[in-house]
């Protein structure tokens, strides 16, 4: 039996949509900066590939975020693709400012210069291409000049507000 569709009242509800959309499951990176005042990151589930020839990637900032700002300044940022387990380092980097990178160790990407965090599982240097406004977020799109794989551990999962185990 399938389940029934929503009534339209239901269409329009926030947290309708929330509830709908937590089934969709996504990566977790943390897209990382440096500015001239040192490095700003933030927690992004919206990461995701958009095209090969010329190679670009994206994701959708909450125009709400005091990260993206920062980072969008410096013109280039790293995205750092979370293993399974860093559920800490996800917690670190959804919190709303102070310095997020207290006490943990980094590396310079060599493109951008943006912190690669340890025990992730591939990291991928951008030039910021374009950014679209969107609603309440907007799409930014990265140009990719460099980019690797660090650990083969699973990348991290979130579905349903959880980060469940691959394997
Ligand atoms: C699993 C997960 C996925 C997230 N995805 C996004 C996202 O795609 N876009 C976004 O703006 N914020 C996303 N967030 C929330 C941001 O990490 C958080 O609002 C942000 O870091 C707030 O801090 P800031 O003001 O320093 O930017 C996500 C958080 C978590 C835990």
């Amino acid at each position: 039996m399938s389940a029934p569709s929503p009534g339209p009242e239901q269409h329009g509800d926030p947290e309708h949509f929330r509830h709908v959309l937590s089934h969709v499951p996504t990566s977790v990176v943390v897209v990382t900066g440096i500015a001239p005042n040192g490095p700003a990151g933030m927690a992004v589930g919206s990461f995701t590939s958009i095209s090969l020839e010329p190679q670009l990637v994206g994701f959708y900032p909450a125009n709400t975020s005091t990260s993206w700002p920062v980072i969008r300044e410096a013109g280039r940022f790293c995205v750092n693709v979370l293993a399974q387990g860093q559920n800490a380092m996800a917690a670190r980097f959804a919190r709303r400012g102070g310095d997020k990178f207290a006490g943990l160790p980094t590396r310079p990407g060599p493109y951008s210069g943006a912190p690669i965090l340890d025990g992730i599982v591939a990291w991928i240097d951008c030039e910021l291409e374009r950014e679209i406004q969107l609603g309440d977020h907007s799409l930014v799109v990265g140009a990719v000049r460099d980019l690797g794989v660090t650990e083969s551990d699973h990348p991290m999962v979130f579905s349903r507000g959880a980060y469940p185990e691959l394997a």
